[in-house]
């Protein structure tokens, strides 16, 4: 059995004090969620914050990003030691704000997924299909091409049990379009398809969550879908209700 997830990704938003806000607000609720891993993902600068207000708590919590080296001359970066430094868990890799406004490849984002994997981070594998890509029948494709450049570098996928990955559909993103149910499982299971011609097990094992206007009005319906195992949810993270209503969705 998957232990449902959903995952807050923040993106670059909030304040220190919004952000103690925010938290006191989901531990205040948490409580009601016993069965679902809950997981922030805040700027970087907000690591140290989050890390101390979520200590002893059975919230986790992981970064938006990561560079793909260890250290060196790589200014602005951030590696994946650091972020353990933070005890975080987790880790977004790939997500279509960074290959699409930071241009980052398939190859790129497979690195970093490398080095997230190696210094024993949850990565978060993001993928998901431009509107045009998915008007002119490209949606597989696209996303196996994706999740096959991680494969490669990780050799299959035995190695990577512990990530998770996120179906987003780009055109889904803050946008308030959140693709139906049905449109979300039928890829989410062409991903697990994918993994299990690689290997079963692994593929039975590996969360894929669905992100994409994900709101407590909407996730009950796309929790409900057979390989879709939690959210991946951006505006609607920033609510400690609404978010708390997306992770009870997952409960169930
Ligand atoms: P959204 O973002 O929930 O605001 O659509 C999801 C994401 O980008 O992870």
């Amino acid at each position: 059995m998957r232990q449902p997830m959903v995952a807050g990704n923040w993106k670059m938003n909030g304040s220190r004090r919004s952000i103690q806000e925010l938290i006191s607000g989901i531990k205040r609720g948490i409580g009601e969620v016993s069965n679902t891993e809950v997981v922030v993902c805040p700027p970087h600068v907000y690591l140290a914050d989050v890390a101390a207000l979520l200590d002893g708590s059975n919230i986790a919590w992981g970064a938006q990003d990561l560079n793909q080296h260890e250290s060196g001359a790589y200014t602005g970066e951030v590696s994946a030691p650091m972020l353990n430094d933070f005890n975080c868990r987790y880790v977004i890799v790939g997500h279509s704000e960074r290959r699409h406004i930071n241009g980052e490849s398939d190859n790129l984002v497979a690195e970093k997924f490398k080095a997230a994997s190696h210094a024993g981070l949850k990565p978060i594998l993001c993928v998901g299909e431009l509107l045009e890509e998915r008007e002119s029948g490209k949606t597989d494709k696209v996303v196996a091409r994706q999740l096959g450049a991680v494969l490669g570098i990780m050799g299959g996928a035995r190695n990577m049990t512990s990530a998770v990955i996120a179906y987003e559909p780009v055109w889904a993103i803050g946008t308030g379009k959140t693709a139906s149910p049905e449109q979300a499982q039928a890829v989410h299971q062409m991903i697990r398809d994918r993994l299990a011609d690689d290997d079963r097990s692994a593929a039975d094992a590996i969360r894929i969550l669905y992100g994409g206007s994900v709101k407590a009005a909407n996730a009950a319906d796309l929790f409900g879908m057979a390989d879709i195992d939690g959210g991946l949810i951006g505006g609607a993270s920033l609510n400690a209700e609404e978010f708390l209503a997306i992770c009870r969705a997952a409960e169930q």
